[in-house]
């Protein structure tokens, strides 16, 4: 837990009021720019974003191939890899960004329409392509503008990019489809939330909201449906199913749902490297994976379900990740995956999801490991784990080890437990934990809240200071010096605008609640989302995504467009110090 060091804590900045305008508002003496807006040309004949129209029938911006040469949309969780060691490593590096869903209006229509969808193959192949995850070169340049290179290393990957499974449920019978008999070579990334980065240099990605692109037709029974159920599989929501029969889920041929729920792990150094679906980490609505390397070498990735009632996860390496490697083994595919069940006393306990312990065993509907990690719902639900309100972002503090988890908000909850204290949930907490003699192996820790988001000053039982003021904390991440970065994503207190605060949990009042400050505020309608820096501190990227979901903005507004697009935001100080101190 924190203390009051006293002295002048990790929050140099002047917070900012609540926004409420269509633009972004940074602290005085720091400057924030967009940059790359989803159809920035980074590849190819690098086409330059043309808006869609506002008539039905009219053209519709770029076609579906230009798209798959520019960014993509609403960007989300984001690394900085610095291309070079030392100082010129804060100038120079690739940016790798998700891109997590589409707004279908604004993708080829260029204004709110409600429920609109794509309705030619060429629209359908235009919104895969604007999925996915971006990988482009950037360099500043001496006027200290960030600008995109013409580089071979920049890559687009898709919905439709080819990829391969790994780990224990690669090839399993619930991973074979019509097209894919050996259940081997998956195709396409979607709704990709947040991210990790390994310490081998690679880049994850997370497989969140999959569920909602599929046509379930009708005749499935027994496993298929109970899976399907589980993971709320249907709903076409944006319309792939008329024109791609992938997105179809038929009796009998009824797996490409389950192809999908992974964390995805790219090389973002390799641009013909096929990006690996990692299985033993389980198949959830993956929001981050955040590794951590614990005493022993063994890596360690925090990761959450979000979903009301979903659970918290661990994967632990079978061993040191250099000695994995070493004989060509990757620590993501052979470890333990566990999931974790808070008690009400303030501890916790980490329980495996091993084939034959707990429960997991073929008359409970778990043949082999595969069907515990295709199933990994079904088994956290088999051995008792702590129905939480929505995990998204998890994070770990450098200088202590404790681990983080935003819990987002949970509206429907009617029973509320010691980590998930509030009933009817609106606006979200954090919860924080210390892994037992500070081993990331461990199968016990010690939890506490760290924060109960709100109107603040007691409303609704929030325990932050009025004056910081926010709700639905998502976006997460503990810099190098500590300072907690939280990002907001729904009802903000007051109708505000989605933001970015920063968080001291070194600095604590009296109550154990710590300082708190807003550093950003987003433009209408935007979640604020996905951050890095570059290693000194000074360039901090942050990401706004889908800025006028409901039709009122027009950010950026860059080059005179105003179709609203989502961007990412570089902000630096004037003094050209480390952000936030
Ligand atoms: Fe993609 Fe849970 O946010
Ligand atoms: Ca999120
Ligand atoms: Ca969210
Ligand atoms: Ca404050």
């Amino acid at each position: 837990g924190g203390q009051d060091r006293g002295g002048r804590g990790l929050l140099g900045f002047e917070p900012v009021p609540p926004g409420t305008a269509d633009e972004v508002i940074v602290p005085r003496g720091y400057t924030a720019r967009p940059f790359i807006p989803w159809g920035t040309p980074i590849l190819g004949s690098f086409p330059a974003f043309a808006p869609g129209t506002a008539e039905e029938g009219g053209p519709a911006g770029n076609t579906a191939a230009e798209q798959a040469e520019q960014i993509g949309m609403h960007h989300d969780g984001m690394t900085y890899f610095p291309l070079h060691s030392g100082r010129r490593g804060n100038e120079h590096g690739l940016l790798v960004l998700n891109h997590e869903y589409t707004d279908e209006y604004y993708l080829h229509r260029a204004q709110f329409v409600d429920g609109y969808k794509p309705t030619s193959a060429e629209g359908v192949r235009k919104s895969q392509n604007a999925h996915g995850v971006s990988v482009v070169e950037i360099e500043r340049a001496r006027s200290g503008e960030w600008q995109v290179k013409r580089s071979p290393r920049n890559r687009r990957i898709t919905a439709t990019t080819p990829m391969s499974f790994s780990g224990p449920a690669a090839g399993h019978r619930l991973l074979r489809t019509a097209a894919d008999p050996a259940g081997s070579t998956p195709l396409g990334t979607i709704n990709n939330c947040g991210n990790g980065e390994t310490p081998w240099g690679t880049y994850l990605t997370c497989e969140e909201n999959f569920n909602g692109y599929f046509r379930v037709d009708p005749g499935h029974g027994g496993e298929d449906a109970a899976l399907q159920t589980r993971y709320g599989v249907g709903g076409d929501r944006n319309g792939w199913a008329a024109h791609d029969p992938r997105f179809v889920v038929r009796a009998g041929d009824a797996n490409e749902p389950n192809r999908f729920g992974w964390v995805v792990e790219i090389d973002p150094l390799n641009p013909r490297s096929a990006p690996v679906k990692r299985t033993a980490l389980g198949r959830l609505k993956h929001e981050d994976a955040t590794v951590h390397v614990s005493r022993g070498g063994r890596v360690v990735v925090y990761m959450g379900d979000d979903q009301v009632n979903e659970y918290v996860y661990k994967f632990v390496s079978a061993a040191n990740w250099r000695s994995m490697r070493a004989r060509g083994t990757s620590p993501l595919d052979e470890g333990t995956l566990y999931v974790a069940r808070f008690t009400d006393d303030g501890r916790g306990e980490w329980v495996p999801l091993v084939h034959g312990q707990h429960g997991l065993t073929p008359e409970n509907g778990f043949a082999d490991q595969g069907d515990v990690l295709v199933k990994t719902r079904q088994a956290a639900d088999r051995v008792g784990a702590t129905p939480m309100d929505r995990p998204e972002w998890t994070a770990v503090d450098p200088r202590s080890g404790t681990v983080y988890v935003t819990l987002t908000n949970n509206t429907g909850r009617t029973i509320a437990n010691a980590a998930n204290p509030r009933t009817r949930n609106q606006w979200g907490h954090i919860v924080r934990w210390d892994e037992d003699h500070g081993d990331h192996t461990a199968t016990g820790f010690s939890w506490d809240v760290f924060l109960l988001a709100g109107p603040g000053d007691g409303a609704d039982g929030s325990t932050i200071a009025a004056e910081d003021a926010f709700g639905s904390p998502d976006g997460l991440w503990l810099d190098p010096d500590s300072r907690a970065w939280i990002q907001t994503d729904g009802t903000q207190p007051g109708g505000a605008n989605n933001q970015m605060l920063a968080a001291d949990p070194y600095r604590t009042d009296r109550n154990g609640v710590p300082e708190v400050r807003r550093f950003l505020t987003g433009a209408r309608q935007c979640e604020v989302t996905g951050i890095a820096m570059t290693p000194d501190q000074r360039t901090l990227f942050v990401n706004l995504q889908h800025p006028g979901e409901d039709g009122d903005s027009s950010w950026p507004g860059l080059d005179g467009v105003t179709t609203p697009r989502s961007a990412t935001v570089v902000v630096a100080r004037d003094d050209g110090g480390v952000i936030g101190s």
